[in-house]
């Protein structure tokens, strides 16, 4: 995409009546628009990553740069049905499918779904991708995975009800959930100042870009994709409304911002559908 078309495509969006902006829409084109300038979510695995998780050595991440404890998976990941949701950019997907879990990328970018079958090409995996919104997993019958694995990305989700609901239906009894999320008191700061390294208290939340004074919301949106900060009580009490069990939860750093000298940025669970 050329440079400023994603700018254009959002102010036109803009200028329509607020209903009809889709937000899922504009997040594909964002997130499509990330991959081709490299971000670092982006980046897929290399052969040998690939190569040692085939032999039994690997690890995934679904907070920063924090690994996930082994003991959250099943003991025995040869043949468990795993479904990476959100999760496109040929990173988890790849070294899960090695380690032998049958694997389903599902994703809102067709660019990030595009790097987990490059190195499934690459490194003769087999991995399955699917796109759409994370809300609908209509694409997939009740009880067909054994794991949802979900690193951070609901901050690009509007609502989050139907993200748990979903995840909840696609499982089969005694299937996990382990979900990656950013802390929402994140968002209270001040994006620019938290660039410079400074933490400036601005937002009250709930922080919806779209919330944003139109000058900055037209930049953030020809910029990115948008983010909503969601409440704990929708992340955590949310799961649990749908049904889940919480057996774990983690704190961990941002990977890349000054908040980490304060408080930890991101938070891991694992739920179970009992
Ligand atoms: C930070 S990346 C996560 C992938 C990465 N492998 C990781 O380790 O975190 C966020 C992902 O969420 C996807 N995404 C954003 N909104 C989505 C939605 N509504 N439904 C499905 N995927 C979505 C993006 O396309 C992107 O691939």
């Amino acid at each position: 995409m050329l440079p400023g078309t994603l700018a254009l495509a959002n102010m036109k969006q803009c200028s329509m009546a607020a209903k009809n902006f889709d937000p899922v829409a504009h997040n594909r084109i964002a997130w499509d628009r990330l991959v081709d300038d490299g971000n670092e979510w982006s980046r897929p695995v290399d052969a040998e990553t690939v190569a040692r998780a085939r032999a039994g050595d690997w690890s995934v991440v679904l907070i920063g740069y924090e690994a996930v404890p082994r003991e959250w998976f099943p003991a025995e990941l040869s043949g468990t049905r795993l479904l990476c949701l959100a999760s496109g950019g040929g990173q988890q997907g790849p070294i899960l499918a090695a380690a032998g879990a049958e694997v389903t990328v599902f994703d809102n970018s067709p660019k990030q779904l595009l790097r987990d079958e490059e190195v499934a090409a690459r490194d003769g995996l087999h991995i399955r991708t699917a796109l759409g919104d994370m809300r609908d997993l209509s694409a997939f019958e009740d009880d067909s995975f054994d794991v949802v694995f979900n690193p951070v990305s609901n901050v690009f989700c509007p609502d989050l009800a139907p993200v748990w609901r979903e995840c909840f239906r696609v499982l089969r009894p005694g299937g996990l959930l382990l979900t990656g999320f950013m802390n929402p008191d994140i968002f209270i700061f001040d994006e620019a100042a938290l660039d410079r390294g400074e933490l400036i208290a601005r937002h009250p939340l709930p922080f919806r870009t779209t919330d944003l004074p139109e000058a900055e919301r037209l930049a953030a949106q020809a910029a990115g994709p948008l983010e909503y900060s969601h409440s704990l009580t929708e992340q955590i009490g949310g799961q649990l409304a749908a049904g889940f069990t919480l057996t774990h939860l983690v704190e961990g750093p941002h990977h890349d911002d000054i908040t980490a000298k304060y408080f930890p940025a991101y938070i891991a669970t694992r739920a179970l559908k009992p």
